[in-house]
């Protein structure tokens, strides 16, 4: 007896969930994901900083999903991504000089531009504000599949708000399994950190979160910037359940990193140390997750390590500090945030 729709397509027709699917990029499934996404449809896809979580950016519905799969507050408004620079011109205006500068030099790239908002980005993306944020993703994967689709998508991390931010594949099933329909697998996600945020609408230019760019590249293309004094008690955020305690950076620091280990080993804690590889020597036999041996390899590691120190059960993790120089200030920022400002 036929009656119409198997209890498969009825699923199909409801869009449930049951299960997340992890895909390799190829053409065909970009397809697939770009698909899902015209439909409304959320897809986690690779990107050179971290994992983004997309739904196209004009479709309300689809950005409202994104919020509740993230358990993400509507007040913080996410980032969109666009597949070239010409497209910027279609979901902002008044885009100052310094901006385009910015373009020229830093897209596709780990620089996301603050800027005035054109009509077609609907309220929900910015959290009401008359300003986007917009950027372009340096990874083939993303760029494939935004020319796909052809329209702008909303590009947040592809965690669950306070979470480190994915850099693969399988963080997203960690955090969101269930929930979306698809996961692009890129790979491990070649900068570890996400963007700069920059609005260049003001003078001077204000870096509104440290990312990928460093200050310096920033001012050798348009001249001196501030950053945005962060407020002194902030939202946690990167946060495993681990707790994270951070050292400032100063000679010795390893001297004190051992005795703060030591007497959290001596109260049954499991601990762990992240350091530098150059640094080993300072702590023994002590736990320890190498961090590479450059700030490149410590920004690229740090979430997946504090996603590591989870996964096998440690109770603290104590990080190493780096000196604030190039990427060094953006992790300098994530880590100050992960431990909620515990600092040692
Ligand atoms: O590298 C990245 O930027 C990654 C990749 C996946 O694209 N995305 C990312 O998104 O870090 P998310 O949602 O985790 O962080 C976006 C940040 C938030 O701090 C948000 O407040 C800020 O961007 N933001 C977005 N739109 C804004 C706006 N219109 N005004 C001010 N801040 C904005
Ligand atoms: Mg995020």
């Amino acid at each position: 007896m036929r009656t119409g729709l198997t209890p498969e397509s009825k699923d199909k027709r409801r869009r449930k969930i049951v299960a997340t699917q992890i895909l390799k990029p190829t053409t065909e499934n970009i397809v697939k994901c770009a698909n899902t996404l015209k439909a409304g449809g959320l897809v986690a896809f690779p990107t050179e900083t971290v994992y983004a979580l997309g739904a196209v950016a004009t479709d309300a519905a689809a950005v409202e999903k994104v919020y509740a799969v993230k358990s993400r507050p509507h007040d913080k408004p996410l980032i969109v991504a666009v597949s070239n620079v010409s497209e910027i011109d279609g979901v902002a205006v008044n885009i100052p000089d310094k901006a385009r500068t910015l373009m020229k030099k830093f897209m596709p790239g780990a620089l996301t531009l603050l800027l005035d908002r054109a009509d077609c980005i609907p309220d929900i993306v910015t959290a009401g504000a008359r300003t986007v944020a917009v950027r372009i993703p340096d990874n083939a994967i993303a760029l494939k599949l935004l020319e796909i689709v052809g329209k702008p998508i909303v590009v947040p991390s592809a965690n669950t708000s306070d979470k480190p931010s994915p850099t693969l594949a399988d963080h997203v099933l960690t955090d969101l399994d269930g929930k979306i329909d698809y996961i692009l697998d890129g790979g491990a996600s070649e900068i570890g950190i996400e963007s700069t945020i920059i609005d260049t609408r003001v003078g001077p230019p204000l870096i509104l979160r440290g990312g990928g760019i460093s200050a310096d590249r920033i001012t050798a293309e348009i001249g001196e910037v501030e950053f945005k004094r962060e407020k002194p008690i902030m939202s946690s955020a990167y946060s495993p359940n681990a707790e994270v305690l951070f050292s400032a950076y100063y000679d010795g620091m390893a001297a004190n990193i051992c005795a703060k280990y030591d007497a959290l080993t001596a109260r049954g804690n499991k601990t762990v140390i992240i350091c530098l590889a150059s640094n080993i020597s300072a702590y023994g036999n002590r736990n320890v997750f190498i961090a590479g041996s450059s700030y490149e390899d410590y920004a690229h590691n740090l979430f997946a390590l504090l996603r590591r120190a989870d996964a096998e059960h440690y109770d603290t993790v104590i990080a190493e500090g780096v000196r604030s120089e190039g990427i060094g200030a953006s992790i300098i920022n994530r880590l100050v945030r992960a431990s909620g400002g515990l600092i040692i």
